[in-house]
């Protein structure tokens, strides 16, 4: 493995149909680092992690994760990497604990490791007394502790998280972030993640990427991203180079409804007028 980036794209382009989910995107992303991408709904975020995670196809350009081509070497990028996907699957007739030692039998881990490791995450994920329940009977969030359970079990180095702590209470929230610190500066893991948590991503990221219409319009540190549009923190940045910040241009057609309104009452009362001169 010669590539000195774990995670590469050049020109990497998804399209749907007219949609342009991924528009040339050009990452070069060292090992060890932790990378935000941050994006309005529907700029693609999800799409390039899928794409990288060998999930669907890409329509142009190039990928490498771990040094393992997207496409030549797919199953190479799925066996070092771990994914927590936007909308996990989980098979509801299995527990918990059945579900994680399937998928450890699926990475071809070692039985001892597999029940070494699922004791352990289900004590970090407060899932111990649950696990011999069907998933089914699980809420939202423990659902998602369970995924996050599965994107861990092969200790993958390259780790995708899309929106980790969706559905999360704060205490669950606050155990994912120190476990993305300890995974990216202990365990010296890449960790990718999609969030629209700006905290969050100011916190932990080593860099990040803020993508608007599949085309990555700003990159670097917090500091670096913040200074660049001279915002006062990353949420205003966020908004200034996302354009969302234009809250009232966005609310411009009340004040058009209401100067219309006022057009119409003014128009009323010049008619009125014209009418009594013309008495
Ligand atoms: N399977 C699909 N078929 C058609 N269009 C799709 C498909 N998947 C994604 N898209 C489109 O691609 C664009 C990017 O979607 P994507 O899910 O990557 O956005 P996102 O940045 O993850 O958004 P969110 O913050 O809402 O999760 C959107 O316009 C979406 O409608
Ligand atoms: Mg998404």
């Amino acid at each position: 493995m010669t590539e000195s980036y774990a995670i590469r794209t050049t020109g990497l382009t998804k399209s749907f149909g007219n949609i342009r989910a991924v528009n040339k995107l050009n990452l070069e992303i060292p090992y060890g680092k932790t990378y935000g991408l941050l994006g309005p709904n529907g700029a693609g975020k999800t799409t390039t992690v899928r794409i990288l995670n060998a999930i669907i196809s890409k329509t142009s350009g190039n990928a490498s994760v771990g040094g393992f081509d997207i496409v030549l070497q797919s199953n190479d990028v799925k066996r070092i990497c771990g994914f927590l996907p936007e909308s996990p699957g989980l098979y509801s007739k299995l527990t918990a604990r059945e579900f994680l030692e399937f998928i450890g039998e699926l990475y071809s881990l070692p039985k001892e490791v597999i029940l070494a490791r699922v004791d352990e995450l289900l004590e970090l994920f407060d899932l111990e007394g649950r696990e011999n329940d069907l998933l089914e009977g699980y809420s939202r969030g423990m659902k998602q502790k369970v995924c996050l359970c599965a994107a861990l079990i092969q200790d993958p180095k390259i780790i995708f998280l899309d929106e980790p702590t969706s559905n999360l209470d704060p205490a669950a929230a606050r155990i994912v972030k120190d476990l993305i610190s300890i995974l990216a500066k202990k365990a010296d893991k890449t960790v990718f993640i999609c969030t629209h948590l700006l905290d969050a991503a100011e916190e932990l990221c080593d860099i990040i990427g803020i993508i608007v219409d599949g085309e990555l319009k700003a990159e670097g540190t917090p500091k670096e991203i913040i200074e660049s549009v001279g915002a006062k923190d990353l949420e205003d940045a966020y908004l200034k180079i996302t354009g969302a910040s234009h809250i009232d241009d966005l609310l411009a057609w009340r004040d058009e409804n209401l100067n219309s309104h006022e057009n119409k009452k003014g128009k009323k009362r010049k008619q009125k007028n014209l009418i009594k001169k013309l008495r």
